[in-house]
């Protein structure tokens, strides 16, 4: 009996463990998270010590909700460093482009994987524009631009991180008066929270002592093959624009809103994101312009990919949305997550924003923030399988 006893025990702990030695080691860390398990695990949030920069502590965030979908943090750039999720076949997988530790967060030439990018998000034309009268010049990291908040933006900053409840994490960063050039000491924070229908929401709020543009905005780079495919060529995507912010040869606006109908830039109806890329000189890295009803959180994109079946819903309250289609990849990143090849096109970003390099086109969305107000935005990427 004793003995039986005992062999029931082994059958059944191999059980339990079975699905997870299937999966990615990623699901190897949190037992409870196993979505194959018969119980239903319930929502937390660990930490753990990912890395040191100098004396300073970096710290990754595990949210893990009732279903088993896993989101990890760092609060180095306030990184979203995996979104593990189920595919149509009940197997797990991580749908963002990621490295295998903070080496390769570091390194140069990342291309801000999955981080908070600000205090402005996208270009800057020259690095300058003038406010109330007076001219700023910013630090200037790209073609003579500045792109996401200049040399040292909040993608390379530490930030401090608090869980909150057992489904969410805030992160909040003071950028100085004078950082990177911008006027004004801006208090930012971002919270990334995991609802229990799949949804990882990121709220960002900021208030300034000074009138300064803010436009935040999240990073990530999908795949949604998990790494099934070495591209997202194949991945349908539809985005809910009529129009798109013309730009020239240094991916500056023009000012102009030109139609998408009858162009490659039509994503009205969810198309393979490779059906018209060759059309586009570079590919896709423009920011569309919203068709929305008004202010609130509203669906704005849906991302598919056939072979997982798994499915992505954008919702957001911002205008516009970055479509970059991964253009500058080129295989070269080091420490990437399973040894993978980062090549061209590898992983696509849907970054919700104000319209690059607004402060220097009055007619497009305001991006200046005031003393006594406050900046608000928030983003829902939400995922399942069909
Ligand atoms: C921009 C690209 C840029 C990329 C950096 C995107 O948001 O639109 O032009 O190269 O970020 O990885």
């Amino acid at each position: 009996m004793e003995k039986n006893h005992f062999f029931t025990q082994i059958f059944l702990t191999l059980m339990a463990v079975s699905p997870m030695i299937a999966c990615n080691d990623n699901a190897a860390e949190n037992n409870d998270a196993n979505p194959d398990s018969a119980s239903v695990a319930k929502a937390s949030v660990t930490q753990a010590e990912y890395g040191k920069i100098g004396d300073a502590i970096v710290t990754q965030y595990t949210i893990t909700n009732e279903k088993g979908m896993i989101v990890k943090l760092i609060n180095y750039g306030a990184t979203v460093t995996d979104i593990i999720t189920l595919d149509k076949n009940q197997s797990r997988g991580n749908v963002v482009l990621g490295f295998d530790s903070l080496a390769g967060y570091l390194q140069p030439g990342n291309p801000y994987f999955g981080s908070i990018v600000g205090r402005y998000g996208n270009r800057i034309a020259n690095g300058r524009f003038t406010l109330d009268g007076q001219t700023y010049t910013l630090a200037r990291n790209n073609n003579g631009q500045s792109l996401h908040g200049g040399i040292k933006g909040f993608d390379k900053v530490l930030w401090n991180g608090e869980p909150v409840g057992d489904n969410a994490v805030k992160f909040t960063y003071l950028s100085k008066d004078g950082e990177e050039g911008y006027p004004g000491n801006l208090n930012v924070s971002v919270t990334y929270t995991l609802t229990n229908d799949n949804e990882l929401k990121i709220e960002y709020s900021a208030t300034t002592d000074k009138a300064t543009p803010v436009n935040l905005t999240n990073h990530a780079y999908f795949n949604l093959s998990a790494g099934a495919d070495s591209t997202i060529l194949g991945h349908e995507l539809m985005l809910k624009a009529d129009s798109f912010t013309e730009v020239n040869n240094v991916l500056i606006p023009t000012g102009k809103n030109p139609p998408v109908a009858g162009t490659p830039m039509d994503f009205t109806t969810a198309k393979p994101i490779g059906r018209d890329i060759a059309q586009v000189p570079g590919g896709y890295d423009h920011n569309w312009v919203l068709r929305r009803d008004g202010n609130g959180l509203e669906l704005i994109a849906t991302l598919y990919h056939p072979g997982s079946g798994r499915y992505m819903e954008v919702f957001t309250t911002e205008p516009g949305v970055q479509f970059y289609s991964g253009n500058f990849l080129d295989g070269r990143l080091k420490h990437t997550r399973d040894g993978q090849k980062y090549v061209k096109h590898a992983g696509l970003c849907l970054e919700t924003q104000h319209f690059p390099d607004s402060p220097n086109h009055p007619h497009f969305p305001n991006t200046i923030l005031r003393p006594g107000e406050t900046y608000t935005q928030t983003t829902v990427y939400k995922f399942s399988t069909k």
